[in-house]
């Protein structure tokens, strides 16, 4: 007997968006990373407020909904700055200096990984391996990836961004 699917009425702040993107996707399950990306697409990041809102509508559970969210790195739970700043902390960025590169960034920008400036202009990620190895260190400013970075590319790239 096929599986009854019941719609339950959640109330979310972005709930009519969100469901018009997953109706747009014919409410399949098997389109729940595109409408991740659609959600993030359209809000700036993924409202954890939401992630019931898609399960319900998907009809699967809040967990299968929330352990994809929170897998892929690219998704963001919580607001983002205007800008993300990624860089690589895999291997071999580390191997070429990305540790020294991060601190430069960081006192640069007066945050630590995973904050935004107080300004909500950048926010500074870690991320690990942008395919960019034999060119490391490497970092991806929103979704430009840069290679053989220091600091000093690093600086003038985020002076250009308004930093
Ligand atoms: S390890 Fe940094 S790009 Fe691959």
């Amino acid at each position: 007997m096929a599986k009854k699917h019941t719609i339950i009425e959640f109330k979310s702040p972005h709930s009519t968006e969100v469901r018009e993107i997953c109706l747009a996707y014919g409410n399949r399950s098997d389109a729940l990373l595109e409408i991740l990306h659609d959600v993030q697409e359209k809000l700036g990041y993924v409202p954890e407020s939401e992630l019931p809102i898609i399960a319900n509508a998907l009809n699967i559970s809040r967990a299968e909904a929330y352990g994809v969210a929170t897998f892929y790195h690219d998704f963001h739970l919580k607001p983002v700055g205007k800008h993300v700043l990624k860089i690589c902390r895999a291997e071999a960025c580390q191997s070429m200096g990305s540790k020294a590169l991060i601190s430069s960034v960081e006192k640069f920008l007066n945050v630590k990984m995973g904050a935004t400036t107080a300004d909500g202009l950048i926010t500074l990620e870690a991320t690990y391996c942008l395919g960019l190895c034999a060119s490391a260190p490497a970092l991806m400013i929103d979704d430009r990836p840069k290679a053989r970075m220091n600091s000093t590319k690093a600086e003038a790239l985020l002076k250009e961004l308004g930093a």
